[in-house]
């Protein structure tokens, strides 16, 4: 693949030479395009070694070439890291006053602009809503990590590994159809994540395994394809969505069932499509005393009577709160005696009505917590309509596939 590696002016310019190598390693031939002020960072003679290829920032080194036509039709992937809040700006708004920034004008191959800068300036208001431009026109803007940055201060804003980098830009330029096209545009999408934790006493709950990272990759994957995204987050980590937040994500927090079925309900009502990827206890303690549950010595610890909890996913699907909505939900299964996994999600696909249910097999090992996730997605029959593997990106895109498609055919 010929990739053109874009490298903005900030002092995660070093991990562009470690990103060029891993790129050229792996076979690719990359043409490395820094701003002026990258090169402040990191000098050109190093982009020139590593990659075998000149290095020019300006428009005006090569005019008989017409070098930003031909960058731009040449390449099959475009990779900016790091894209500092100044190139954002430049890009969203359409400037040319650069030859990186001339060439992104010309491109038609995926782009992926990895971002880094400090905390203050990636949530600043403007960054914010660069970004959200960048990503409505197809853009794939990669979230930053949080961690360490320049001096001592530290949050959202670090440039992910070099290594994270690749496999992402590798796997946006890999991911089949029209990339990262913007067909959820003009869409709101609800999605729930993470694992309702139900109050046994004050100090302790009855919770799950579940990660949440699927239900973050699908409106990190839904906000990428253009939608407006409002995503229910039962006790999530603050530093998963964080990014979301920053990109303009609406995320609810919620801890219990019925705190997740009313922020749920809420937002389904003007929402296209609700995907309940979280992991909803079924059952609550009845009664939740207000002082912690002691232990009694020599005594036999006190039964707690469970009642039931509503059955959101079913709800949703029975009575719809807007004509057309397409509802979605996961069954996260384990093979047993009485069928396999396929079979108990095909005849929880009859019962909960759902347009969708994306169903998974789940263990200590597989499906929670883990990066990669595999689905076969059924209809409200049970037949199979599509099936998604790789990571939990991959999968979510695979599951927007099939609401699009759903949407687009109403
Ligand atoms: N779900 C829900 N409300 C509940 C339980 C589950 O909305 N009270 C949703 C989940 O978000 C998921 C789907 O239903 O999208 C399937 O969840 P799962 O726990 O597999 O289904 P259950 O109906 O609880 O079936 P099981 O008896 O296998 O636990």
């Amino acid at each position: 693949m010929r990739i053109l590696l874009g490298v903005g002016g900030g002092i995660a310019a070093y991990k562009a030479v470690l990103l060029l190598r891993l790129l050229r390693e792996q076979g690719h031939a990359v043409r490395v395009v820094p701003t002026a002020a990258a090169l402040r960072f990191v000098g050109a003679p190093t982009f020139e070694a590593l990659s075998g290829e000149p290095v020019t920032t300006e428009v005006f080194d090569d005019v008989p070439g017409v070098q930003h036509v031909a960058l731009g039709r040449g390449a099959d992937l475009v990779v900016v890291a790091p894209a500092t809040a100044d190139l954002l700006a430049r890009a969203a708004s359409g400037r040319a006053d650069d030859l990186l920034t001339s060439t992104l004008l010309t491109v038609s191959c995926p782009v992926v602009m990895a971002p880094a800068m400090h905390t203050e300036m990636w949530e600043h208001a403007a960054t914010r809503a660069n970004v959200a431009t960048l990503r409505a026109r197809g853009v794939h803007v990669v979230d930053p990590d949080s961690g360490r940055l320049t001096g001592d201060d530290s949050g959202p804003g670090r440039l992910p590994e070099p290594e994270e980098i690749a496999r992402v830009a590798l796997e946006v330029a890999a991911r089949s159809g029209p990339p990262s096209s913007p067909d959820l545009a003009g869409r709101h999408v609800v999605v729930s994540a993470g694992g309702t934790r139900e109050p046994i006493d004050p100090v302790r709950f009855i919770g799950n395994r579940s990660s949440g990272r699927q239900g973050v990759a699908l409106a990190s994957a839904a906000r990428d394809r253009g939608a407006r995204v409002t995503l229910v987050a039962a006790n999530l980590e603050a530093a998963s969505t964080q990014p979301l937040v920053a990109a303009g994500v609406e995320v609810v927090d919620v801890s219990s069932t019925r705190e997740l079925r009313e922020a749920v309900r809420a937002a389904a009502a003007d929402a296209d499509a609700v995907v309940m990827a979280a992991a909803v206890a079924d059952f609550r303690p009845a009664q939740v005393p207000g002082a912690k549950i002691k232990k009694v010595p020599g005594g036999s610890p006190a039964a707690i009577e469970l009642v039931e909890n509503p059955d959101v996913l079913a709800e949703l699907a029975a009575r719809r709160v807007r004509a057309g909505q397409v509802v979605v939900g996961f069954a996260a299964e384990t093979g047993d005696a009485t069928g396999s996994v396929l079979d108990h999600g095909r005849a929880k696909a009859r019962r909960k009505g759902a347009d969708l249910l994306a169903v998974n097999e789940v263990g200590e090992a597989v499906g929670f917590g883990t990066d990669v996730n595999e689905v076969t997605v059924l209809d409200a029959q049970g037949a199979t309509v599509a099936s998604a593997a790789g990571t939990k990106r991959q999968v979510a895109d695979g599951l927007w596939d099939a609401v699009a498609k759903i949407l687009s055919d109403m």
